[in-house]
């Protein structure tokens, strides 16, 4: 039997701006995973995700299935002209519809389960665990930045950009750990939904949201300045800048504007939706000293869940990928 897992992930700066080609930066959210076990079967491929009480055969999956098409895409690329008999169950900690990259996560821990259970457990670079979780956030998606999947994948904090033939992606330094609060509204969204409106509006208007994305990627390297020079109030600000911008996007929401606005109050350095928005996560910058003073107010401010990260110095190096 085997068994791989991938975290969920924040958006520290850049959502949305990132799919039109400005920097963004994002972090995993190692607490919260999705986990995929593969067992041998007796016939067939069965796939089992007992949190959403489903289970079905390969062969009888729809074509848009996410699951199913990670495993149609695994094939492909590991050249496996049909699979052994097995049974793949995923579980996940991370809420769907939160903007905690659910999505990818559970593709990217079952590209890796089954893929080691092939016994191609040499493949499985980060990079190449990414490449193939893009290819089903198209699915989930449509038009993906690639920042979720590579997030994910690598699972270290990233500066990332879209662009071809090769994504940007970068490694930083941080000078001093970020301790960040992540507060779910319990207001589910579909990044496809949000991601499609915000290409509606551009159309419509787009000098406008070009100004804004801009506004987005300088504010995203700025903060990443201030993240290698450790200056956390700055980084504060700065998400505070970012939040003002999504809100011009019309990405925020009652709930997320009223959770930033409880955590500023209460004492975060800065506080700003985190992913598509609409609902989902916000996250707010603290410190040791007004970390528990923030997380009760945002329960009182009808947060559903409160959870601590911190984003460290980058122990990973792209090089080894
Ligand atoms: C979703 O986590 C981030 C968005 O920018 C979409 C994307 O980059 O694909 C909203």
């Amino acid at each position: 039997m085997i068994s791989a897992s991938a975290p969920g992930k924040i958006i520290l700066f850049g959502e949305h701006a990132v799919v039109y080609g400005r920097p963004a930066i994002a972090a995993p959210l190692a607490q919260l995973r999705a986990t995929a076990t593969v067992a041998p079967g007796e016939s067939g491929v069965r796939l089992v995700a007992p949190d959403l009480d489903s289970a079905q055969w390969l062969h009888e999956a729809d074509q848009n299935d996410a699951l199913a098409a990670a495993l149609r895409l695994a094939q492909t690329a590991t050249g496996i002209r049909q699979f052994p008999p097995m049974t793949i169950t995923v579980t996940s900690q991370i809420p769907v519809a939160s903007g905690l990259g659910s999505g990818a996560a559970i593709t990217a821990a079952t590209i890796r389960a089954v893929v080691e259970f092939l016994g191609r457990a040499d493949l499985l670079t980060p990079a190449w665990v990414s490449a193939l979780t893009y290819e089903v956030e198209k699915i989930h998606h449509g038009t993906p930045s690639g920042i979720d999947n590579t997030v994910v994948a690598y699972e270290m904090p990233v500066y990332f950009a879209r662009q071809q033939p090769h994504n940007h992606i970068e490694p930083f330094a941080v000078a001093h750990p970020l301790r960040l609060l992540v507060a779910d509204t319990g207001v589910h969204s579909h990044t496809r939904d949000v991601v499609l409106d915000v290409r509606r509006q551009w159309e419509a208007d787009p000098d406008r949201f070009e100004t804004i994305f801009s506004g987005c990627g300088d504010i995203a390297q700025a903060a990443r300045h201030a993240i290698e020079m450790g200056q956390v109030a700055e980084i504060g600000r700065l998400m505070q800048a970012n939040h003002e911008l999504l809100v011009q996007m019309t990405v925020s929401s009652v709930e997320l504007d009223n959770l930033v606005r409880t955590a500023w109050q209460a004492g975060a350095l800065g506080a700003k939706l985190s992913g598509a928005g609409r609902g989902g996560n916000m996250i707010a910058l603290v410190t040791k000293e007004t970390e528990t003073a923030v997380r009760h107010a945002l329960f009182a401010s009808g947060a559903r869940t409160v959870l601590t990260t911190v984003i460290a110095h980058n122990t990973v190096r792209l090089a080894q990928s």
